[in-house]
């Protein structure tokens, strides 16, 4: 049998019959009970798989979505921990309460080697509470569930919760393959980065991005735009933007970073052409995209992806890149008439002849939807807040607890 072994593992010892509670991102989008992206889910599996290989019984708690604090069936993980028993090969208990009688009973019931999953960890209003002592208490509760902690669910350890932060401080904890691996790579972006480096930011608030367009400033050699924000960077500039997404509050910030760019050297790549149409794409009508010149987009009409010559820009930029880190998609890659842009920065990621990094989030399974293999990335973070944070140069709560 194996023994389970990870970089911070060893704080553990032997897990064979310790119970152990694996925090674990199991975050992933549904359609009503249809996982539609299980990337996460097989991204925990490697950790999980380990623990129970080594005999510990495994209890995994985890969150979906953002529920109020209360149960809430819509909520529910049910349908992710029977993905999770698939992906195992063996049956995975199901907790219906993530503290109460049905998770004492579950857990309660496991032999070695055995996996459970706790019910959605935010049905518990101290798991969310910004209250330490609420916080506190329901960690408690979730220690009395357990031997050991081993945190894995690297898309929330920038949260400061009750089964991310609080817990680690009650029990003897290390770090997951998952968490260890997602570190080890946003490191290479950050410590000495092979140059020249790109970034390619997309998404639909610039709002989301100012921290890390802040510190990346100093960092990278290019900073690519796309996606619904970089219409407040063409307002920046002068140009109209139509029905395009804009936020006015951002328009000075734009144009900081803009004079700081050319000051320091820093080339920001924006579009010079854009697919628009007259309306966002709805079920109500067929699209129509028209691509139009950047600084052209009509008044009555909303950009909705990069257009062709901006995406062949962007692919040549991206052909000598030795480090490339892309995050948000660069345009509605939902719907084929404005997924081109994303899939030509997504084809260019898999030439990159160097380390090439797909921040979490919608760029993560934009690359998955659009049928790219996940191995043709040097790595695709299940982190979308969580990378962001660490490359603004945020300390991660998650982190640091662990490396207290
Ligand atoms: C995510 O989806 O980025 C993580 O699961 C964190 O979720 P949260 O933003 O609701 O904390």
């Amino acid at each position: 049998m194996t023994q389970f072994s990870t970089p911070l593992s060893s704080s553990l010892g032997d897990v064979r019959g310790k119970r152990v509670l694996v925090r674990s991102d199991l975050n992933v989008p549904l359609d009503g009970m249809t996982i539609t992206d299980d990337g996460r889910i097989r991204a925990s599996v490697p950790t999980i798989q380990g623990l129970a290989e080594a005999g510990a019984r495994v209890v995994v708690v985890a969150h979906l979505g953002r529920p109020k604090g209360t149960p809430d069936p819509a909520y529910s993980l049910a349908p992710v921990a029977a993905r999770l028993g698939e992906l195992l090969g063996v049956p995975v208990a199901f907790a219906t309460d993530t503290v109460g009688e049905s998770a004492a009973a579950v857990v309660g019931g496991l032999a070695d080697g055995e996996v459970a999953v706790l019910e959605n960890v935010r049905f518990n209003a101290g798991e969310t509470s910004k209250d330490d002592a609420e916080r506190g208490a329901f960690a408690d509760q979730l220690a009395g569930l357990a031997d050991a902690f081993v945190s894995d669910g690297f898309g929330v350890v920038h949260r400061k919760q009750a089964s991310v932060y609080d817990v680690a401080q009650r029990l003897p904890h290390a770090m997951g393959q998952l968490v260890a691996t997602e570190i080890d790579v946003l490191r290479r972006l950050t410590v000495s980065p092979e140059r020249p480096y790109v970034v390619v930011l997309g998404g639909s608030k610039v709002s989301d991005k100012l921290g890390v367009i802040d510190n990346l400033l100093d960092k990278a050699d290019k900073l690519l735009i796309g996606g619904g924000m970089v219409f407040t960077f063409l307002k920046a500039q002068g140009h109209e933007v139509g029905k395009s997404l804009l936020e006015e509050d951002q328009l000075d910030t734009c144009r900081a970073y803009l004079a700081r760019a050319s000051e320091s050297g820093v080339e920001i790549v924006l579009p010079t052409d854009i697919v628009v149409d007259t309306a966002f794409p709805s079920g109500d009508r067929e699209p129509e995209p028209v691509v139009v010149p950047a600084s052209e987009i009509p008044a009555d009409s909303l950009g909705l992806d990069i257009g062709p010559e901006s995406a062949k820009a962007f692919a040549a930029e991206l052909a000598d890149a030795r480090t490339v880190f892309w995050n948000g998609p660069m345009g509605v890659f939902e719907v084929e008439a404005f997924a081109a842009g994303t899939r030509a920065v997504a084809e260019a990621l898999t030439r990159v002849d160097g380390l090439s990094v797909v921040g979490g989030g919608d760029s993560a399974a934009a690359v998955r939807q659009l049928g790219f293999e996940e191995s043709a990335f040097g790595h695709i973070s299940t982190g979308g807040g969580a990378s962001l944070e660490y490359l603004e140069g945020k300390e991660l709560p998650g982190i640091a607890v662990l490396e207290d």
